[in-house]
């Protein structure tokens, strides 16, 4: 089904306004969290970063949320990552804010630890810290165990990193709490294997989110917008999360977070979980070395069959988060590229907020030019070479070029 090419005047669910705690959008359109790669050495924003958020901006999405930003340095994952770890950072991402709001737009920061799947280039020598030891599948390390002491570190300074990401003009900030990354090890039975206060049960697992919120909560104020990532699964079964992990979004819900958005899979499996898409087998691995690329390129064929879908491809786990009591503001996101599914998961009250990641780097003003009534598809073709970008520290750009006839999604 594509949209007709004859421009539509009504605008529709999709351009209705929505208020999440005290920010006012004016749609239900959000860039979601892409990883930019565009941060200096100290995790500052550069120049380009701030045109690529100027320009989206204008493109018409009601909400951006920043990729993952790291609150210490010890939970920095990738090269050219943004950081938020020290006040000398605020000035910088305050003129980055200004130049946003300039341009009519909003913009959430989203605040990360790495935990277990931190680039090893990035750790200078240090193990990475997880919930318990469990091995990096995608650079071969095992990470150690985080002490209770350390837990504790932790908490502080995703707290002093929220107070930052308020004072630095942000509209509001997102714990990342998915995609396997430190917060989303310890909800997961997986790899949380710790049988002390941290682990063994589905309380515990979840109470190191738990105090990440309140340390965030007192240094933003009941009146900041607060958001979570929710970690619903680390890997698909038959298109289901694998564990399910529901009881963690109406927890954090119970807790006073303003939005809940939520990912399945973790970042080795991202092609076939939470950004389905075509494996860029030619180029996989190609800043690593010959046996780690070897590794990697082997991987990706296994992968390959997996990687296709037709369609977004996590509504059903979003009417399952409603279905379980789910009343503040959710965001979708997963294979948006049609104005018709993105209207109609706003229309059936599906979610509240339509994300997209690839197709707004191919294309920032897609809102735009929906809004205007011109509803012809995305371009995006969710080929996933974007995704190098995360392993090579090239700033995040589309590099798909179209052949003599565009290629549509199917
Ligand atoms: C290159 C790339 C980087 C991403 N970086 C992040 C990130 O920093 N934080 C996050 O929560 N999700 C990240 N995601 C996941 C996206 O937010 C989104 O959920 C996913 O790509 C599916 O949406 P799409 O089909 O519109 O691309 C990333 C995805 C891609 C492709």
């Amino acid at each position: 089904m594509r949209a007709s090419q004859a421009p539509v005047n009504q605008p529709g669910p999709l351009f209705t306004a929505i208020a999440i705690n005290h920010l006012e959008l004016k749609n239900r359109i959000f860039k979601a969290p892409t990883m930019e790669a565009m941060a200096d050495e100290d995790g500052a924003p550069t120049d380009r970063m701030t045109r690529f958020f100027q320009r989206t901006a204008a493109g018409g999405s009601g909400l951006m949320i920043t990729g993952l930003t790291y609150v210490n340095n010890a939970g920095k994952g990738y090269m050219a990552e943004n950081g938020m770890h020290a006040d000398r950072l605020i000035p910088r991402w305050k003129a980055l804010t200004d130049e946003v709001h300039a341009a009519g737009g909003r913009i959430v920061m989203q605040i990360s630890h790495a935990g277990r799947l931190a680039d090893p280039r990035v750790l200078n020598g240090a193990k990475a810290r997880a919930a318990s030891a469990m091995p990096n599948l995608m650079y071969l390390h095992w990470a150690k165990r985080l002490t209770v002491r350390e837990i504790r570190e932790i908490i502080r300074d995703f707290g002093e990193a929220a107070g930052r990401v308020k004072s630095a003009g942000f509209d509001g900030v997102e714990i990342h709490s998915s995609g396997g990354y430190l917060l989303a090890s310890f909800l997961s039975p997986l790899t949380n294997r710790r049988t002390d206060d941290w682990g063994g049960d589905q309380v515990r697992r979840f109470r190191l989110f738990e105090e990440v919120y309140h340390a965030v909560r007192r240094a933003c104020g009941r009146d900041y917008p607060v958001f979570a990532k929710l970690h619903l699964g680390d890997f698909l079964l038959l298109g289901r999360p694998w564990p399910g992990n529901y009881d963690a979004g109406v927890r954090m819900q119970a807790l006073g977070v303003d939005a809940i958005e939520f990912a399945i899979g973790v970042q080795e499996n991202i092609t076939i979980t939470f950004a389905k898409g075509g494996m860029p087998i030619e180029v996989v691995g190609d800043s690593l070395s010959p046996l780690h690329r070897l590794y990697w390129k082997t991987i990706a064929v296994c992968y390959t069959p997996f990687t296709k879908f037709k369609g977004p491809y996590f509504t059903h786990a979003a009417r399952e988060l409603k279905r379980r009591g789910l009343t503040v503001p959710l965001l979708l996101s997963g294979g948006f590229r049609r104005f018709a599914e993105a209207e109609h998961a706003i229309a059936s009250g599906t979610a509240d907020l339509v994300g997209m990641s690839r197709p707004l780097l191919r294309e920032p003003d897609l809102p735009r030019r929906w809004m205007s009534g011109h509803r012809e598809d995305s371009t995006c073709v969710s080929c996933n070479r974007c995704t190098l970008g995360l392993v090579n520290a090239t700033p995040i750009h589309c590099s798909y070029r179209e052949e003599a006839r565009p290629k549509r999604h199917p």
